[in-house]
């Protein structure tokens, strides 16, 4: 098992550009296999290669219908919106109501380099379009209409 440490808002690696990733080499693999134990581990939905520290264009994502490995993922199409309650391993202790596409489409590699389509709607659209943000720097709180402790609202 390699479980990394996720990194926590602050730090300015969170709020880099990712690089593309040029080819699948055995390095690509193991980050993606690293991500999906790191993901895993935390109990998360999500997780993007920058949130370990890595500036790499790779995600992973498992919202109960299995898990998704991606590279180089990008949004080709969007439709619709929806505001939802999301948070994010590297913001531990907040929640935000975020608005977001309803339905995404997104090309990517998956784990082979084989070029892979998919249609989301629901939790997944969410959770790619999440991920997606961490590749280019942005976080939930950005777009977030309104954020809270649900700590806090827990003893009200
Ligand atoms: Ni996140």
């Amino acid at each position: 098992m390699a479980v990394y440490e996720i990194l926590r808002l602050g730090n300015e690696l969170l709020r880099q550009r990712a690089k593309p990733v040029p080819a699948i080499t055995p390095n690509v693999e193991k980050l993606l296999t690293n991500l999906a134990e790191t993901m895993y581990a935390a109990r998360g939905v999500g997780l993007a290669a920058p949130q370990i520290g890595v500036l790499k264009r790779a995600i992973v994502v498992d919202v109960g219908e299995g898990l998704l490995a991606l590279v180089n993922p990008e949004i080709v199409s969007r439709e619709g919106e929806e505001v939802g309650l999301e948070g994010c391993l590297s913001i531990p202790g907040l929640e935000g109501e975020v608005p977001r596409a309803a339905r995404v489409e997104v090309r990517a590699w998956d784990r082979y380099g084989a070029p892979t389509h998919l249609k989301a709607e629901g939790l997944l659209a969410r959770a790619l379009q999440h991920e997606i943000d961490h590749l280019d720097g942005i976080l939930f709180i950005d777009r977030a209409r309104r954020l809270f402790k649900p700590e806090e609202q827990q003893k009200i």
